[in-house]
């Protein structure tokens, strides 16, 4: 399964949920849970909005709504927005404001991204997760739901196969379904950011956002 990715494409992209456009994002959701569709949210933890971890993304959910029209896709880039980690005194952030996002009726999948930073995931990733973990209580909403994982870095080995195995372990304690990509991704999307930021330069690794994006898009069909 080859896509053609390019720069264009990029721009048409999935919908997506930006600084600007978190509460609307929300409520489009919220709408979505009427159209019958099982939605798949990629979200993308690096602080440059835009960037390498989000055209990976993107990628991924192009190729998970490829696999199936009952696919659907939304790609929630958290670059630029602020997102605290967890706190006994929570404060009002732009993750209040998505997480309605992440409770629709219709949420079938999500995929999260995050830069290598010193071989771990970037602390925008990681406060994402904490502030996850409002979808474990009272009830585990994430429970069943596919989860996979995307890592960029900008060496080779740079660590994005660590940064993947972390997302993994911080979606085991929402009993998700785990996730890799299809044969030659099986850990998941692992892309390197080796020709200045232009991320699709990297096949193989845009090969594997696409495998990952089409496994977690097969795995919700089983159901
Ligand atoms: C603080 C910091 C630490 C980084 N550490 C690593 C690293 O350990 N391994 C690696 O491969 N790349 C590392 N990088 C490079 C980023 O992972 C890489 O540039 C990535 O493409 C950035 O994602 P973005 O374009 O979505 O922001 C680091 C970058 C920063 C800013």
């Amino acid at each position: 399964m080859k896509q053609q990715v390019t720069r264009r494409i990029f721009a048409q992209g999935t919908m997506a949920a930006t600084a600007t456009g978190v509460l609307g994002a929300a409520a489009s959701a919220l709408g979505q849970q009427e159209s019958g569709k099982r939605l798949i949210i990629g979200v993308a933890c690096s602080p440059r909005k835009g960037m390498t971890t989000a055209t990976g993304m993107d990628v991924a959910l192009k190729a998970a709504a490829a696999v199936d029209s009952r696919i659907e896709t939304k790609l929630v880039d958290l670059g630029g927005l602020t997102v605290n980690g967890w706190s006994p005194t929570p404060t009002e952030d732009d993750f209040t404001k998505l997480l309605p996002l992440f409770k629709a009726d219709n949420l079938a999948g999500l995929i999260i991204g995050s830069p290598v930073y010193f071989r771990t995931m970037s602390s925008l990733c990681k406060a994402f997760l904490e502030r996850l973990g409002a979808l474990r209580q009272p009830k585990l909403l994430l429970s069943g739901k596919v989860a996979g994982a995307l890592a960029v870095g900008a060496m080779r080995n740079g660590g994005q196969e660590e940064v993947i195995s972390e997302i993994h372990n911080a979606m085991l304690c929402h009993e998700a379904t785990l996730v890799g990509g299809k044969a030659g991704a099986f850990q998941g999307a692992t892309l390197w950011n080796a020709q200045g930021d232009d991320i699709t330069k990297d096949e193989f690794g845009i090969e594997t956002a696409q495998k990952l994006g089409a496994r977690v898009a097969e795995e919700i069909l089983k159901a």
